[in-house]
């Protein structure tokens, strides 16, 4: 199988984008993707200061590489959520990738933050340990990105996590989680940009091209693993995709271009939590410090 632009040999076929890539044309399509999104998207500008959210994963990893190589300035960030036997070993491949490439990374320890990691968080609130588990995210990774001064903040959401999630939403057609779902979610008050620059890119992409590119990735999704469902929704989108190469990238450009249709949901009144003062739409402390609270009532004096 030849590659579509050169003599070389193909490594991956693309059906949906009907290409067939060698390596070196596989890493320029993902990056030209990528800076294609952040254009059309005005996601941010070369002059802005980045942090990007990195799991250990190939698609976080792999769009810090990719920012850098884009010539984007962009710092890194990973949160230690203390799961037993994975958060140790995805810290390790985000450390390492940034010590051979002299980026900076932060490390948050999420016990350091609550005094708690999240295997003690869900077995003192029960509960889904991703539900605790976002709410820490979502607050720790804006507060860094917020005091840190940077513009926006990118995660590795690729366009299967996003065709997945819209499934999710239209099966129960929950306007306002499809009014949410965007590439760009606008700065607010303490609020930082929020950008997800790898939706074009589908996950096989990511996968060759970290293989390309010498990235080394935790391989294992969280043991929590996000739950079935959207393990399921999927399944379901790539057997689709088996039957109708493309299915995946309409349905999500489709939606994009449809998106505004979709009703904002009237501007959540946000006040500064009590306690640590980052905004809060409820009322008293914010989630993440409820979080905190329950979990120092609960230590022992
Ligand atoms: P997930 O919610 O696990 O599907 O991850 C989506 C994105 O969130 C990843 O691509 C990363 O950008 C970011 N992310 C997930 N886990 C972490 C973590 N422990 N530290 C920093 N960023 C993370
Ligand atoms: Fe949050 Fe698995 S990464 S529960
Ligand atoms: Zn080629
Ligand atoms: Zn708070």
């Amino acid at each position: 199988m030849r590659c579509t632009f050169c003599e070389k040999d193909a490594v991956l076929r693309l059906r949906h984008a009907n290409l067939r890539l060698c390596p070196e044309h596989l890493v320029s399509r993902v990056e030209k993707e990528v800076e294609k999104a952040i254009r059309k998207f005005r996601m941010f500008v070369p002059e802005e200061k980045i942090l990007v959210a990195v799991s250990g994963g190939k698609d976080s990893l792999g769009l810090w590489q990719i920012l850098t190589k884009l010539g984007y300035r962009a710092d890194g960030l990973y949160l230690d959520l203390g799961i037993s036997g994975y958060s140790q070993r995805s810290r390790e491949y985000a450390e390492s990738f940034a010590r051979d490439r002299g980026l900076r990374l932060f490390v948050v320890r999420v016990e350091d933050e609550v005094g708690a990691g999240l295997d003690e968080i869900t077995e003192v609130l029960r509960g889904s340990p991703c539900s605790h588990c976002g709410t820490i995210k979502r607050y720790i990774m804006n507060r860094v990105a917020w005091e840190g001064g940077y513009a926006a903040l990118a995660t590795g959401h690729n366009l299967d996590d996003e065709a997945a999630t819209l499934l999710g939403n239209t099966l129960r057609w929950d306007l306002a989680y499809l009014a949410r779902q965007y590439p760009v979610l606008p700065e607010g008050r303490k609020l930082v940009r929020k950008v997800k620059p790898l939706i074009y890119l589908s996950e096989r992409e990511m996968v060759a091209y970290c293989l390309i590119e010498g990235i080394r990735y935790i391989y294992e999704e969280c043991p929590h693993s996000r739950g079935a469902r959207s393990l399921f929704l999927k399944d379901i989108l790539n057997r689709l995709e088996d039957e109708s190469p493309s299915t995946k990238i309409t349905f999500l450009k489709s939606f994009l271009r449809v998106h505004k249709i979709f009703p904002k949901a009237p501007e959540e009144e946000l006040r500064d939590c009590p306690s640590c003062g980052m905004p809060t739409g409820a009322e008293g402390l914010c989630r993440f410090c409820r979080i905190k609270e329950r979990m120092r009532e609960r230590a022992p004096a």
